[in-house]
């Protein structure tokens, strides 16, 4: 059964007299100065991940209303059909089961629950193709003739595993270099291509699909690259990593490791595609990983509604979204090698909640996924920081922080720490400035998550997280966060214009795609 359309619900128009009567004007300030335990009540541990929420536009009052919302959209419910297997992907007709990829060995099975039991074929599959995986990557990690790993896959088959391996780059095997390619543009391939030696190098191409043109293109030109520079044994040097095993052979891996499609692209990085990750910081470091992820399911799928970091998470987005109307999200985290943080949770939310229709395919009257955007601090600081503070728009910020370093400098930390604090601080206190200029209107909200260490545990905490916090507000808003048609119509476009720009025909085209053609081939 549909649960009931969120703004339909008695608590949707709970939460809008609340944010009519006291939300528009709420001031963290006085609410810091009249609740005394306001950080206490809207912090809290989830497993190897403390979030601190009480800088945020949000009253333990508000926060029960948004849980009254939840449990109106069944959200209960659809996290159970999630992690019971149940077909929640409805126009793809599949499942959503990348938290399989983190449940522990069938071994346990006899002693699950009910649910797990039900999957049990599947959880087996899932542990060979990781036990044989994970012996794959401990035998290139021996192999010292490999000096340099390339993926090359796009999307969820580049974003995950990229931004894995540079965030546990403290972890990583000496002796390899890790490359991603993802681009279709010939200049990133390329630009790699330049510094290998084919006798040195370990293709992986990575794609569900095994059909994506960037992919398949790249994959292309590195085989020709790799036979054209002297390359023998291609067995030795070619993986894929897909669930479409028959074209990897078509293409001429035989060297395969497969997935399944109830996993989405943008889950992928617990499945095969997480191969470079294992490579990167080995076996025990990839299960560590894993485990981490699966600590994150558990706390998601039995806390209570109040204290489930994932649905508190969720539910805040919706009432910046809907109710506060705001439009995008930063993301800061204040470690470097967290870099590609902001892009790996672009894809992740935009791509799975950026939907304006519900699961029946029904034009929603209300907006969905923010726009996520960021850089590492401190060197937001030095760029877009000033619109956070004094800008026209009010942006929450998600501060991401690790309390230790894993560096040998002295000081650096001390001042990292000290910048990302002082941003959250500031964004919220604000100050009364001798002139409009100096003039900090304060009241912007943040989060800030903290990690005791950056490990591959907590990483695989810090994502599942992420991934359960993005179900919950699509769940809410009734849309299928699974499927991605967004992307199809422009795949479709640009085959047409690769044929046009071979050709200069121009026929049927709109004015101005037409004038730019021809002056591309002219
Ligand atoms: O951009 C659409 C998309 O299908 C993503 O969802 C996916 O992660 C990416 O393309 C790559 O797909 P594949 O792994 O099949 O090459």
């Amino acid at each position: 059964m549909t649960p009931t359309r969120c703004d339909r619900t008695p608590a949707w128009a709970a939460l809008q007299q609340a944010f009519d009567a006291t939300g528009r004007t709420f001031d963290l300030r006085e609410a810091f100065a009249a609740d005394v335990d306001r950080f206490g009540r809207l912090s809290q541990s989830a497993p190897h991940v403390f979030a601190d929420l009480s800088k945020n536009l949000l009253d333990p009052a508000t926060e029960s209303l948004l849980l009254d919302l939840a449990r109106a959209c069944d959200l209960e419910g659809q996290r159970d059909a999630l992690l019971t297997g149940a077909i929640v992907n409805t126009t793809e007709h599949r499942a959503a089961m990348h938290w399989l990829l983190r449940y522990p060995a069938p071994a346990l099975v006899d002693t699950d629950p009910i649910a797990i039991r039900n999957v049990a074929d599947e959880l087996a599959q899932v542990h060979a193709t990781l036990d044989a995986m994970l012996a794959f990557a401990e035998a290139v990690r021996a192999d010292s003739g490999i000096t340099d790993v390339v993926n090359i896959g796009i999307g969820g088959s580049d974003l995950g595993p990229q931004m894995a391996v540079l965030a546990l780059d403290a972890f990583v095997v000496p002796g390899k270099r890790f490359h991603f390619v993802s681009n279709v543009d010939g200049h990133e391939l390329d630009a790699t291509l330049r510094h290998l030696k084919p006798q040195n190098t370990l293709f992986l191409v990575a794609s569900k699909t095994f059909t994506t043109v960037e992919t398949m293109t790249n994959a292309h030109s590195a085989k020709a690259w790799f036979a054209a520079q002297g390359g023998t044994d291609i067995d030795h040097h070619f993986v894929a990593l897909t669930t479409n095993v028959e074209a990897a052979q078509a293409f001429g891996i035989r060297t395969t490791f497969g997935f399944w499609d109830w996993v989405g692209g943008r889950y992928s990085i617990w499945s095969a595609i997480g191969l470079p990750l294992a490579i990167a910081i080995g076996a025990d470091g990839f299960r560590a990983f894993l485990a981490g992820a699966h600590a994150m399911d558990e706390h998601f799928r039995s806390a209570p509604l109040e204290s489930n970091l994932p649905v508190r998470l969720g539910l805040l987005d919706v009432w910046y979204r809907n109710f506060h109307g705001f439009t995008s999200r930063s993301i800061a985290p204040y470690h470097s090698a967290l870099k590609r943080w902001p892009a790996y949770l672009q894809q992740l939310e935009m791509e799975s909640n950026g939907k304006r229709v519900d699961v029946d395919g029904h034009v929603l009257p209300y907006a969905t996924a923010p726009v996520l955007w960021g850089e590492p601090g401190t060197n937001g600081q030095h760029a877009y920081f000033q619109a956070l503070h004094q800008g026209h728009d009010t942006v929450p910020v998600e501060f991401v922080a690790v309390k230790q370093p894993r560096h040998p400098l002295g000081g650096h930390h001390t001042l990292l720490l000290a910048n990302a604090l002082a941003q959250a601080q500031a964004l919220m206190v604000g100050k009364t400035g001798a002139d409009g200029h100096r003039h900090f209107p304060g009241n912007r909200p943040s989060t800030f998550l903290l990690l005791d260490d950056l490990n591959p545990t907590t990483l695989g905490a810090l994502i599942a997280l992420q991934e359960h916090r993005v179900f919950v507000s699509g769940a809410v808003w009734g849309i299928n966060s699974f499927d991605q048609w967004g992307v199809e119509l422009g795949k479709v476009l640009a085959r047409d214009l690769a044929g046009r720009l071979d050709s200069g025909d121009c026929v049927g085209l709109d004015a101005s795609t037409a004038g730019l053609l021809k002056r591309l081939i002219d």
